[in-house]
């Protein structure tokens, strides 16, 4: 599997499309799991809460790495899951490096992401950027102008 991993914003989706068309693969979000089971991600923040989020986003990522080759983008909080930075391990795993400022400034307020109005939203930026490294087998500049061909994966 290829899978992207990064802080919201960093653009995992668009550019993991995009990779999975030149590579030929299927694309899988798993955000996009998650909903079409469970409804909104927004939702589910509101209903159940975010542990219950974390434990469905678990379940989704750990079926999706055991499924067919693919190209994987994860949500930027997958990693805080100890369960799932050892489900990466074998994988090609692209780390979209962004900074805090880059991701809120092409976010703006939206409201279908619940963390963005975390009242720690830095401490959780900071948090994560080791997990990130932690798992990342490649790391790209999610601002780069030629991202794809900057890759370099066949
Ligand atoms: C989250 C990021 C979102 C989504 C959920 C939680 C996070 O994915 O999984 O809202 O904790 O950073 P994106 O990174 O695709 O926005």
């Amino acid at each position: 599997m290829i899978v992207l991993v990064g802080f919201m914003g960093a653009g995992k989706t668009t550019l993991g499309a995009a990779l999975a068309q030149r590579l030929g693969l299927p694309f899988v979000d798993t955000d996009d799991v998650i909903a079409a089971r469970h409804g909104p991600i927004a939702d589910i923040f509101a209903s159940a809460g975010e542990a219950t989020f974390r434990d469905l986003e678990e379940d989704a990522i750990r079926e999706t790495l055991t499924g067919p080759q693919a190209v994987v983008s994860l949500g930027g909080g997958a990693v805080e899951t100890p369960a799932v930075r050892d489900l990466l391990a074998g994988h090609e795993v692209i780390w979209l490096r962004i900074s805090l400022q880059d991701a809120l400034a092409r976010l703006g307020d939206d409201p279908s992401r619940p963390v963005l109005n975390s009242a720690n939203l830095a401490a959780r930026f900071a948090a994560r950027q080791p997990l990130y490294a932690q798992v990342a087998t490649k790391i790209a500049d999610a601002m780069s102008a030629d991202l794809l061909d900057a890759l370099d994966v066949t």
